[in-house]
């Protein structure tokens, strides 16, 4: 039996497991994001209904952002913490226990001011951390981070508004949502990246019906592909 750690960010709900009328209504906005990443999940779980699948909307339930006294709890050694540092970290525990569970992450994320929302960002600031995540060592010269987990699979699925984001696209450049999750999924222990962008939601027109077509029969394509390869 695998794990698949099931990360919804956007701030937008999705009503229910119908992606196809999702896309009929695309003037009555939803959350793109968690439609296709819904479509990669009823796939995955057709093919591998054994799995365990750890879900979090951490758009509709933010993680707490990390403060003066998390940093000092997380830097004190474990067996020295005070009861109340203990308790500051519990949910970073929780979520990296939900991390260290799963084979697959699946991150769905809307682009908010061209990068990742703050509930995400506040989701790995809760997970990458120190001799839990990564360990820090001077004696490794220039590059002391190294991560503790390894051989993950991470599926970001992606929603923005404009479009040309994807290298070479007009847009490249101003894309701090993709190269950031990536940069971050080394401290996961993530192997293997695989990503989906939905892409002119602000355009509403039939480019974007198009790319969320795409994006949904791609999240059918991996998510059978996975499934078959684990
Ligand atoms: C607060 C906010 C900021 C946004 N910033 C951007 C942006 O910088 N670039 C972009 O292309 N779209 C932007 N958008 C549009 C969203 O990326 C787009 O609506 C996307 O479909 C949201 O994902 P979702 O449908 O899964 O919620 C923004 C939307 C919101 C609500």
């Amino acid at each position: 039996m695998k794990a698949l750690l099931h990360i919804d960010a956007s701030a937008q709900q999705f009503g229910g497991n119908h992606a196809p009328k999702a896309l009929e209504n695309i003037p009555r906005h939803t959350s793109i994001s968690k439609a296709v990443a819904a479509s990669f999940v009823r796939h995955w779980s057709l093919q591998r209904p054994q799995d365990k699948i750890i879900y979090r909307d951490i758009g509709f339930n933010p993680p707490c952002l990390i403060s003066q006294t998390w940093i000092t709890a997380a830097f004190t050694p474990e067996e020295q913490r005070s009861e109340n540092q203990r308790s500051l970290l519990a949910l970073s525990d929780t979520l990296i226990n939900e991390l260290d569970r799963a084979d697959i992450i699946l991150i769905s994320s809307p682009m908010y001011n061209y990068g990742m929302p703050a509930a995400l960002k506040a989701w790995f600031d809760q997970v990458i951390r120190i001799n839990k995540t990564f360990t820090f060592d001077l004696a490794r010269g220039d590059h002391p981070l190294e991560p503790i987990m390894s051989g993950k699979i991470l599926v970001l699925i992606t929603s923005a508004g404009e479009f040309g984001f994807a290298k070479g696209g007009i847009r490249e450049k101003m894309n701090h949502l993709g190269p950031h999750v990536r940069t971050l999924s080394h401290y996961l222990g993530v192997e293997q990246v695989c990503e989906i962008n939905a892409e002119f939601q602000e355009f509403g027109d039939e480019r974007h019906r198009d790319s969320v077509r795409q994006a949904l029969s791609e999240s059918k394509t991996l998510a059978l592909k996975l499934a078959g390869n684990q």
